[in-house]
């Protein structure tokens, strides 16, 4: 019953060295047909790797992207990378505003925007993440902090196409801990109406993930889950074997 071509990502984060090389190879040659022809795949391990991980893709569905990048094209920003720096990479999209980008680099909405707009510049597809901490959580924010992130953190003219919006819950993140089905339904829900309030029809077809301790386990029952159109996976990307249980799960 769901309309949009679903997407399975992995975000590698800061792991992953040469001698990682051969898992992407695995990965890539495990997201087979049928099976690939009904969803996409991503792989974003980090930056120093994209260049030969893409060469390694060259014939495989997997596509392969970045962490995070500069909101600007080039210039005196030592350590940055550009959106078109990925793309002369052959990277196809680029994560922002992850949460531990937001809080160990005090990422702000308008600077994830940035970011995005960057990313769609550089045509690339931008995976923009929002979610909210435990804390926030805790006190009843949930929802008014991911209309804040969703209202601030998206660019004007995003579309279907160009944007992937992640629900990552801060609290559920390398913990293990996986919010119940009906939590993970109401903030996809919830998301999903601001999206068609903002973008009309792109954002009814705008692909919406779930991300935070997604494993081969428990796959299954969050892609049950309405407006969930896939899913962003930390831990569990960075072996071959566990990220193909996940997308065996589709
Ligand atoms: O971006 C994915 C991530 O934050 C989730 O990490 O390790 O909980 O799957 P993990």
């Amino acid at each position: 019953t769901k309309t949009v071509r679903p997407l399975l990502a992995g975000n590698w984060k800061m792991n992953g060295t040469r001698a990682s090389l051969d898992q992407i190879k695995a990965i890539a040659d495990g997201v087979k047909a049928p099976l690939s022809e009904k969803i996409d795949t991503l792989l974003c391990p980090p930056a120093t790797l994209l260049y030969v991980a893409t060469a390694l893709c060259d014939d495989s569905p997997l596509a392969i992207g970045a962490q995070d990048c500069h909101q600007q094209v080039s210039g005196a920003h030592t350590g940055d990378i550009s959106a078109e720096m990925i793309a002369d990479c052959f990277g196809t999209h680029v994560i922002v505003g992850h949460s531990e980008r937001r809080r160990n680099h005090a990422e702000s909405d308008m600077l994830v925007r940035a970011k995005a707009q960057a990313a769609h510049d550089a045509g690339l597809i931008a995976i923009i993440c929002i979610g909210e901490t435990a804390y926030e959580r805790n006190s009843g924010q949930t929802l008014d902090v991911l209309k804040r992130e969703l209202i601030g953190s998206i660019p004007d003219g995003s579309t279907a196409q160009t944007t992937v919006v992640a629900y990552e819950p801060v609290w559920a993140i390398g913990t293990g801990v996986v919010p119940t089905q009906e939590n993970v339904e109401e903030a996809h829900a919830f998301i999903r109406a601001e999206l068609i309030q903002r973008f009309g029809k792109e954002g009814a077809n705008m692909r919406i993930l779930y991300g935070g301790s997604v494993s081969g386990a428990n796959a299954r029952d969050l892609l049950e889950v309405p407006h969930v159109n896939g899913v962003l996976v930390g831990g569990q990307s960075l072996k071959a074997a566990d990220f193909l249980a996940i997308y065996a799960a589709f």
